[in-house]
């Protein structure tokens, strides 16, 4: 949710650095763009756009001086339309100082009131605007002293940055929404992801919530927002390669990450199994247990609440972190808590795991990005290791997370190795199925359902939470609407919905529920729907057949791949970018 970046160092082409960054942190947010440039000459030069960063190439011939340093931000619109006046950064009327901010100021229309009385003149409709002004009304104080008390002003969540015309400093602080800082040498750069800078360095601190950096030629000073005390950072090395976040022969990063499902599971079955029994001991002896996630990581966490129940009869109970407070009330020292998260950063989970920690629960945060909040507030944390994710829409970081759940879920039953046994075979099905003549049969059903208003996804048991996880991977890249339901579920309502030619995905593998599902499949095609199985097997009811490999435990796993795919295909087909949905971002920082 907004991508923020800013470059400090001996470099003269600040702006074009920033540019650079930006464009990989682009999936975080893309409805507008900006730009700030500190010159040589002290001034700063803004530049800023509505839509996609991707088409510019350079920034330089628009500057007066060169600059060495620059921040800039990518959008995703909270408070003010999509304009080029509500793109960050903003300034104060004098173009003195100037901010990006990730997140929402909670109090911010008290304090423009207050600042309009004061004479400020605003330009945006944004509630980041404020903090420019609050900065620029103590300037007379240093910039760094001036930025302190603008923001113990401020409530809610940010991630900001902030630089001035008089000082060669940087400024950035942090209370909820990410921010790290790269060194390199003589060089630093803060970003909301480490891809921004991943190309210049993989030396990296954190800032952690209520935190402040100071930035300047001789160095990177961090301190508590709270007592302004000095606070010492280790410089931590990370693993990610550049080409893993690189789109490399791939028309689009969603088709590369489906693609290295291939590889990706591989690195979570070699999860330590120390680490899988002693989370899976925590889980045993805990008197409630929830798995919580939002998104495709909330269906993934319902994917988990069947596979506890199903592998070691364990009621693991499936709550959306957004609506974690109903349960959250019911928590001891003895409950655990396991989040789900690609990003370890999005707000709605972190408010519950908060909810958590207030009631002495543990945390096990299964993520991505180890690095991330989540990950760091958790008691354990089991990283998936499916390396960066760029497509807005989650791939194979969901199958690596229903993955891991399986690992946990067989660590629970003490059947850990029957559990890796699994997932070996599955990876070897999973390398068979991925071939380009499947890509292309899926491609040729996409084309014959292209052009329909609505779609259809149904399952029975564990593939339930599997059919509404391909209806949203459907309607957020292709925009058909799509829903799904539990088979069973459907003659209660949904089914008014069906009439001649409805494409109805019918997920069916080799489990209890297949003869129900068969029977669903049956009630959908007598009401005129056009039925494509999702199956090992094909059967009479199905007019398109997506042929899957047979799983057991890990059915989740090679029957959502076979939709990511159709997702993809009709994003394509009917010409939208399937890397970057409209209205969406990859990481949402604000609840
Ligand atoms: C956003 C994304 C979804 C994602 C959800 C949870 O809404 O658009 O694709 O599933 O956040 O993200 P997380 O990083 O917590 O898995």
């Amino acid at each position: 949710m907004c991508g923020i970046f800013a470059y400090f160092g001996p470099k003269e082409k600040a702006a074009d650095i920033v540019l650079k960054g930006l464009k990989k942190l682009e999936y975080r947010g893309y409805d507008s763009w900006g730009i700030a440039a500190k010159q040589k000459d002290g001034r700063i030069y803004i530049e800023k756009h509505v839509g996609k960063i991707s088409e510019v190439i350079s920034l330089e011939d628009s500057l007066t001086s060169p600059s060495h340093l620059a921040i800039g931000h990518s959008r995703w619109a909270t408070h003010g339309g999509v304009t080029q006046f509500n793109a960050h950064p903003h300034a104060d009327e004098n173009n003195k100082v100037v901010i990006v901010h990730n997140g929402i100021f909670e109090n911010y229309a008290e304090l423009k009131q207050e600042l309009i009385e004061d004479a400020c003149l605003f330009s945006s409709e944004t509630d980041s605007e404020v903090l420019a002004h609050l900065i620029a009304k103590n300037m007379d104080e240093g910039f760094e002293k001036a930025f302190q008390k603008a923001i113990s002003r401020l409530k809610g969540r940010y991630a900001v940055l902030a630089i001035c015309e008089d000082e060669d400093k940087l400024i950035a602080a942090r209370r909820g929404s990410p921010l790290i800082i790269g060194q390199g040498e003589d060089t630093y750069f803060v970003a909301s992801d480490v891809p921004a800078f991943l190309a210049y360095t993989k030396e990296v601190m954190y800032l952690d919530d209520e935190q402040m950096v100071v930035i300047t030629k001789d160095g990177a000073t961090f301190s508590s927002l709270e007592s302004g005390k000095t606070i010492k950072k280790r410089l931590i090395s990370i693993d990610w390669e550049v080409e893993e976040a690189e789109k490399g022969e791939y028309p689009h990063f969603m088709i590369k990450e489906i693609m290295e499902q291939k590889d990706t599971l591989s690195r979570t079955i070699n999860t330590a199994e120390a680490k899988l029994n002693e989370i899976a001991k925590l889980i045993s002896r805990s008197d409630r247990a929830y798995i919580i996630g939002c998104g495709t990581a909330g269906y993934v966490a319902h994917i988990g609440e069947y596979l506890f129940a199903e592998i070691a009869n364990k009621e693991v109970i499936m709550r959306p972190a957004s609506e974690f407070h109903l349960s959250a009330r019911f928590l001891t020292e003895q409950s655990v808590v396991i989040a789900i998260s690609q990003s370890g950063e999005t707000a709605d989970t972190l408010e519950a795991l908060k909810l958590a920690m207030n009631a002495g629960a543990k945390i096990v945060s299964i993520v991505n990005v180890e690095s991330s909040t989540m990950a760091r507030i958790s008691d354990k944390i089991l990283p998936i290791k499916a390396g960066p994710e760029k497509a807005v829409a989650s791939t194979k970081a969901t199958t690596a997370q229903i993955a891991i759940l399986t690992l946990l879920a067989h660590a629970s039953a003490n059947k850990l190795d029957e559990g890796r046994q699994l997932l070996i075979q599955t990876m070897g099905s999973i390398n068979d199925m991925l071939n380009p003549r499947y890509e292309d049969h899926i491609t040729s059903i996409a084309g014959n359902i292209m052009n329909v208003q609505d779609i259809m996804v149904i399952g029975r048991g564990i593939s339930h939470p599997v059919a509404m996880e391909a209806a949203m991977k459907m309607k957020e890249v292709s925009y058909i609407h799509t829903e799904g339901f539990a088979g069973g579920e459907l003659k209660h309502g949904p089914i008014a919905l069906i009439e001649e030619g409805v494409p109805s995905v019918v997920i069916a593998p080799d489990d209890n529920f297949k003869n129900e599902i068969l029977s669903n499949a049956m009630e959908l095609k007598a009401r005129g729907a056009l039925i494509i199985g999702v199956s090992p097997e094909n059967a009479e009811v199905f007019d398109y057949w997506i042929k899957t490999p047979s799983a057991k435990h890990a059915n989740a796993i090679t029957h959502i791949i076979p939709l990511q795919i159709l997702a993809y295909k009709l994003a394509v087909l009917r010409q939208h970018n399937p890397d970057m949905p409209r209205n969406l971002a990859k990481s949402v920082t604000v609840k």
